[in-house]
């Protein structure tokens, strides 16, 4: 890369743990339903929106649920969502994160945020960290979800630079390959093997260094 001009984060998983409250909602509403979930199944739902979701789970059920149903079913999940991160706050932001962003914006490198989340603004004012980033892109804003690349793309275009300057990153394969479909360097946190897309791989948030990062370019 000749410059690095932009860093783009995914929000759940990669700047705080909420990646682990969607899980226990779906789980709550899949108990309710009966519908078996356990935490490999729902290495599937990372990245995807809510509806998106919502589908892969009541395909692994049997019965039928009329459009209607489905959307109270999805606004049900929302709602112990929304209970499970009502007190969530900076002390929530994943090792390293905040430095890391703090670092990235000090270096005058522009900042973003794709989110497949409509809680996406909702968490960011929650964790305090809506100063460090440029522009955020969420789930309310562009039509088409990850692995789809938009979400990644809108949000480059929002910052004036090109897809092949920026740097994504992301917990989740569907996001990884977004990234990668947009034409940017992708940082994938978490298993190695299930992120093999990325073009680095970090099992955590600690090893986030803008040094690190700009050798790996
Ligand atoms: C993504 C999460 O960021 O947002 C998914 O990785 C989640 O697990 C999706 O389903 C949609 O979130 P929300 O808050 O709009 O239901
Ligand atoms: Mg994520």
């Amino acid at each position: 890369m000749a410059k690095l001009q932009a860093v783009i984060y995914d929000l759940d998983g990669v700047i705080t743990d909420t990646a682990e409250y969607h899980y226990l909602a779906w789980k709550t509403l899949a108990e309710e339903l009966h519908i078996p979930f356990d935490r490999s199944f729902n290495e599937q739902l990372k990245g995807l929106s809510r509806v998106d979701s919502l589908e892969k789970i009541l395909a692994e059920g049997t019965e039928q649920y009329s459009p209607t149903e489905r959307q109270r079913l999805a606004e049900k999940k929302n709602d112990h969502y929304k209970s499970l991160i009502q007190e969530i706050g900076p002390k929530d932001l994943l090792p390293g994160v905040y430095q890391f962003m703090l670092e990235v914006k000090e270096a005058g490198i522009k900042t973003g945020l794709a989110s497949a989340s409509k809680n996406a603004r909702t968490v960011i004012e929650k964790l305090e960290i809506t100063h460090l980033l440029d522009t955020v892109v969420d789930a309310a804003t562009v039509e088409r979800g990850k692995p789809d690349p938009e979400v990644f793309l809108k949000a480059a275009q929002q910052l004036h630079v090109e897809p092949s300057q920026c740097v994504g990153i992301e917990d989740a394969k569907s996001g990884v390959t977004a990234i990668k479909s947009a034409g940017m360097y992708a940082v994938g946190v978490g298993d190695e093997q299930n992120l093999s897309e990325a073009d680095w791989v970090i099992s955590d948030t600690s090893h986030l260094s803008l040094d690190r990062l700009k050798e790996k370019l």
